[in-house]
């Protein structure tokens, strides 16, 4: 994924071949004065070369390597790529490509909301800046549930920059919202589908840093409805730590289709399955693993497909995901409502906006559920 390398590493690719050469061949007979000034040349065109060769250039250099020590030099390049920061900005050389590990920057930010508020749980809802009627739903319906028993529940919302030809527009509009409600986490990546990967990683790296103090986070969708009380009522008994639950897949086939939505290209990941993954729409873990899974992210092939990538990382940190006590707590495909069944569930998804908030209301009234 990181064809690039730092100006550091490619130092160290040339020194070593300099010495290498230099070792053998004591620059004495007229062979070596070639030798040397070959090498003298290779010194000259390494630091001249513009930046915007250098990453074709160091393919070239890698060429003559010792394979072993090409490979070392690549993998010392991958470990370092967390500190390769804001020089300059990328694009994607490759359609899937995700850009990270990155460090992006927030816009908008509640840094104290965690500490102020102290929440057992917080729930993070990923949604496009655009999108603010979804956000109006999340506020009238479950995201107004902000105390269930002792235990108080956050919401925020998680949003990249605007790409639509109003950005400023809308991006003024998104600090009157700010104002008005301080629930919006923005962060300084392109809000696009295949940019959700860095979106669930930013939402990491913001837990890890202003909300380690609550027990649990929640990433849920906006179009999902979701009973808050059942789900405080089942984290209450959930494990402390190296924990994550959610609607767990196992064994499920990567897409090769290039028409699907969550095509994945062998180049991108070569195995015919997925790991166990906890699927996107809604998943719950402790706050000790956002640390863990940012650091597991830097040694992963980042996928765009975000769950998909939390369950890689998960399985590169070796825990293993938990599935929920009930197998109809989370649903993938809309459950039609019915009082009684909707009372018993933590989550699904519904078919509108309107379904969201009227089975949300229906469930508000008073009378026995079943
Ligand atoms: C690459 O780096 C990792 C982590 O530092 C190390 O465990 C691994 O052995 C290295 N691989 C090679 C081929 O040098
Ligand atoms: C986290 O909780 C501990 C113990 O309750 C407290 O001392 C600390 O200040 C809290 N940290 C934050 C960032 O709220
Ligand atoms: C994702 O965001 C990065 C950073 O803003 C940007 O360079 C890249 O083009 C975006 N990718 C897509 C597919 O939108």
């Amino acid at each position: 994924m990181h064809q690039y390398m730092t100006s550091q590493t490619r130092g160290q690719t040339f020194f070593s071949l300099f010495s290498k050469g230099q070792s053998n061949s004591r620059c004495r007979s007229l062979r070596s004065y070639v030798i040397c000034t070959v090498f003298l040349l290779l010194f000259l065109c390494y630091y001249i070369i513009p930046n915007e060769m250098s990453a074709s250039w160091a393919i070239t250099v890698g060429l003559l390597l010792p394979e072993k020590l090409a490979t070392q030099t690549i993998n010392a390049s991958l470990n370092r790529v967390s500190a390769v920061t804001s020089a300059e900005r990328w694009k994607p050389p490759e359609p899937y490509y995700v850009a990270y590990p990155y460090k992006y920057n927030l816009v908008l930010n509640e840094p104290e909301k965690c500490q102020k508020e102290n929440p057992f749980l917080i729930l993070m809802v990923p949604v496009a800046p655009s999108n603010t009627a979804a956000r109006d739903t999340v506020r009238s319906t479950w995201g107004s549930e902000r105390l269930v028993g002792d235990k108080t529940v956050n919401v925020l919302f998680l949003l990249g920059l605007p790409t639509s030809e109003d950005r400023e527009t809308l991006q003024q509009n998104l600090l009157q919202e700010r104002e008005k409600y301080h629930d919006l986490i923005q962060s300084d990546f392109w809000d696009s589908y295949y940019n959700l990967t860095i979106k669930t990683m930013v939402m990491l790296e913001w837990l890890s840093v202003y909300c380690q103090n609550a027990s649990f986070a929640m990433k849920v969708d906006a179009d999902m409805f979701l009973h808050v009380k059942n789900l405080v009522d089942m984290l209450q008994s959930a494990p402390k730590q190296n924990y994550m639950t959610g609607l767990v897949a196992r064994n499920a086939m990567v897409i090769r289709n290039p028409t699907s939505k969550w095509y994945l290209p062998k180049t991108v990941y070569s195995q015919p399955l997925y790991p166990p993954y906890a699927l996107g729409l809604g998943y719950v873990f402790t706050l000790d693993l956002p640390e863990k899974l940012i650091k597991a992210a830097q040694h992963v092939k980042s996928v765009y497909i975000e769950d998909v990538f939390l369950g890689l990382c998960m399985t590169h940190l070796g825990i293993p995901l938990t599935d929920p006590p009930d197998g109809s707590l989370f649903n993938v495909f809309p459950v039609q409502y019915n009082r009684c069944r909707y009372s018993k569930l933590i989550a699904t998804t519904t078919h509108s906006m309107r379904d969201q908030v009227e089975f949300w209301k229906d469930l508000q009234k008073p009378g026995p559920y079943c």
